[in-house]
């Protein structure tokens, strides 16, 4: 572990994206800068989701060298993984003018500002088309392809990168203080194993596999191979395709490498590539095998430009990183299939957008499937707006900064790890005492000072399938937070339909240490439009409650009760109301859901409907509110969860108390009729 960064450029794209995550993985600290050019800002958020940490991020073109700088004199910086380019061969052919703008320019800037802060290690992205049509020196002499063969790019976007391989050597040559890696690639292919990062093309895709993939999922027709009458077994093209997370190891390896040299320079070349060569027919074929069915081509004319054969000689990377690839071309298509499934539009989601919050770190999250607008924020996960039509209805704040004071009353937040009271901010699991902060007198509310609602959570992992949208956060709740013992993962993911949003959570020990679980969603609903909740008509057919005291902790007592049909001034509630009387499961999410409350207000057009699988729910008239834009009875919540302080009732201490190898669930429903 070392405290210094690795700044990787790019590290939004395809490749950078699985790079950070290895590196990551590998103990390296990482800040990536992108300008998302070709890219989403959602795959930082996944890489976040994936690795667990927070992940600095910023949008920045590398031409603009005085941001650039910023970020050099932010971090502790100690090398460059430099993906940040522009990569179609064909467009390049087009528009040369851009991509030396972009990718010469964008480097030079880049090496500048490196320079002024004495950053002198770099691992560059170059391609294996820097080496052009190897077969110029007949069909066998440089196949497979070593680092030697002579490099002779014959396309803009190849020139960009042999021309950027000799300003590295020549930087070099100045300064052999200077460690330059140059990796070049053969052909990446596959995605993520967990189907939450892939390549996301825009428009046609240019490659084989990216094309056929849109085939399978049904966005294109038929692939056009190009061409079958090549000199090779089948008569297609033969390339070395590589799966993305070997390929993204070997910028491990290079790394490792160049911090062994200590402080000597260097300036070498690299292949990444497996030294097998596949045809087009041949991975065509290992792709329908993942997908499970014969996909439509049709064999078109050569593409020019194209080549026999591009296939690495890497021995070099093997004997000198001790890096060899692992992974096959069938890995990568099964990889590659699971990814196009889970996000059939890669990050290009119709009716969702995300915007800056406050800057690092803080983003709002707004998707429309139909009528039902909602925008999450990834502080506490969230709800920050419900509109339904055009009407709003749920209590939230429109800068960032009153989420964090003091008078924010939860809004729209999940309470976490422990929702409600727990009675003198302690507890006993298995004979061991535990002492939590005492944040309401001497009782600890909502999990103490630093709940799930003062945490940014990882993600959102936005996907949008079967007509629904779903929305995963992730937080990781580290042992002694707050007193709480062991180290909590939680997970809450929200499914909106045209007209409901449903909340499921899912928690689970990464420690195996036992602890308290009980989460919730705080949102505080307002019908009327005016401000108030009164004259909100309430229909519940939950009639008993826990008696709670004058601490708001339960007596012991169930007693009969129910919702008054009319929320008048007169009607204060900040109350347990119970569903089951004798529930003590950790996961209530195998049952149904159960209506708690319908909700009216003669001034809406809109009635809600909280459902949930969850034994009780309190039932809050907002009347302690105060804040800037809100004041009391503003709106009123429907707060799903377990029995206010379960951790001290023998009879439902198992609703709360998460034991070793458990999953806490939970699910929550709101309708919108
Ligand atoms: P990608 O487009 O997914 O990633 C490149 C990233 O750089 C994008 O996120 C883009 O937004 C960003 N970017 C571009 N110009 C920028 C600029 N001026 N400032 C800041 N950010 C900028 O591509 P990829 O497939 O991940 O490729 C990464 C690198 O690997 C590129 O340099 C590419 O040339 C090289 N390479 C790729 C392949 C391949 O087949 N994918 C093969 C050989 C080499
Ligand atoms: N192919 C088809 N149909 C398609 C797309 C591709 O038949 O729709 C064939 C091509 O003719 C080629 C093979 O599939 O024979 C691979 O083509 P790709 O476009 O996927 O990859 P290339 O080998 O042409 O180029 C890739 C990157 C380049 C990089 C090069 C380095 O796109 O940026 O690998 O090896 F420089």
């Amino acid at each position: 572990m070392t405290d210094r960064y690795i700044l990787v450029t790019g590290g939004a794209g395809y490749i950078g994206s699985h790079t950070v995550i290895e590196l990551i993985n590998n103990g390296y600290k990482v800040v990536i800068v992108d300008n998302l050019s070709n890219s989403s800002y959602d795959a930082v958020a996944r890489i976040e989701f994936i690795v667990n940490q927070h992940v600095p991020f910023y949008d920045i073109d590398l031409r603009n060298g005085d941001e650039l700088d910023k970020v050099f004199k932010k971090y502790d910086i100690h090398g460059v993984i430099h993906f940040a380019a522009l990569k179609a061969v064909g467009e390049s052919t087009k528009i040369p003018l851009k991509y030396y703008e972009n990718n010469v320019g964008g480097t030079m800037s880049l090496l500048e500002v490196c320079s002024a802060n004495d950053v002198k290690t770099i691992v560059f992205s170059s391609s294996a088309t820097v080496y052009g049509d190897v077969t110029r020196f007949g069909p066998t002499k440089y196949i497979p392809i070593p680092e030697t063969c002579p490099t002779d790019p014959t396309n803009p976007y190849g020139k960009t990168k042999f021309v950027i391989e000799q300003i590295l050597k020549d930087i070099h040559t100045s300064d052999n203080a200077w460690q330059v890696a140059i990796l070049r690639y053969f052909n990446p292919i596959g995605a993520h194993p967990s189907g939450l990062l892939g390549e996301d093309p825009l428009g046609i895709p240019n490659n084989l596999l990216p094309y056929l993939a849109q085939v399978a999922i049904g966005r294109r027709e038929t692939l056009s191979i190009f061409g079958d009458d090549y000199d090779s077994t089948d008569g297609t093209p033969i390339r070395d395709y590589i799966h993305v997370v070997d390929l993204a190891k070997g910028h491990i390896a290079a790394l490792n490498y160049l911090k062994k040299l200590n402080d000597k320079g260097l300036y070498r070349e690299w292949n990444l590539g497996t030294g097998k060569g596949s045809t087009v027919f041949q991975v065509y074929k290992a792709f329908c095998k993942a997908v499970g069915r014969e996909l439509p081509y049709k064999v078109v004319g050569r593409r020019q430009g194209d080549v026999l054969n591009l296939t690495a000689k890497p021995d070099r990377a093997q004997q000198e990183l001790q890096w060899k690839a692992e992974l096959t071309v069938e890995d990568a298509c099964r990889d590659l299939w699971r990814w196009t499934t889970e996000n059939p539009f890669g990050f290009e989601l119709q009716d969702y957008k995300w915007q800056e919050f406050d800057g690092l770190q803080n983003r709002l999250h707004t998707v429309q499937n139909k009528d039902l607008q909602v925008t999450f924020c990834n502080r506490g996960a969230l709800i920050q707006d419900i509109k339904v039509g055009e009407q709003h209805i749920v209590c939230g704040f429109d800068n960032a900064k009153e989420y964090t004071l003091e008078t924010n009353p939860y809004f729209g937040t999940t309470v976490g790890r422990y929702a409600n009271r727990i009675k003198n901010g302690e507890f006993e699991i298995d004979g061991t005492k535990f002492q939590l902060t005492q944040n309401d007198g001497s009782n600890t509310l909502h999990a103490g000072n630093n709940g799930f609602d003062k945490q940014n959570f990882f993600g959102p992992v936005v996907k949008q399938k079967n007509g629904k949208f779903t929305l995963e956060f992730k937080v990781v709740d580290a042992d002694g937070t707050d007193g709480f013992p062991g180290t909590l993962e939680a997970i809450v993911k929200y499914t909106i339909d045209s007209l409901s949003i449903e909340i499921e959570y899912e928690a689970k020990s990464l420690d195996d240490k036992p602890t308290v679980v009980n989460l919730t969603n705080h949102s505080y609903f307002n019908l009327s439009g005016n401000g108030t909740i009164d004259g909100t008509h309430i229909k519940s057919s939950v009639d008993q409650l826990l008696e709670l005291d004058g601490a708001k902790l339960p007596t012991g007592n169930i007693i009969s009760k129910t919702i008054p049909s009319t929320i008048s001034p007169e009607v204060i509630l900040d109350d347990c109301f119970v569903v089951d009387k004798d529930a003590n499961a950790i996961d209530t999410r195998s049952k149904a859901l159960q209506t708690l409350v319908e909700a009216t207000h003669p001034d809406s057009n809109v009635k809600i409907v909280v459902s949930s699988t969850e034994p009780a729910f309190q039932f809050y008239t907002g009347d302690g509110v105060n804040c800037s834009q809100f004041g009391k009875r503003s709106g009123f919540c429907v707060e799903p969860s377990r029995f206010v302080d379960a951790v001290h009732s023998d009879n439902h201490k198992g609703q709360a108390v998460l034991k070793k190898g458990d999953v806490y669930g939970a699910k929550i429903k709101y309708e919108f009729r």
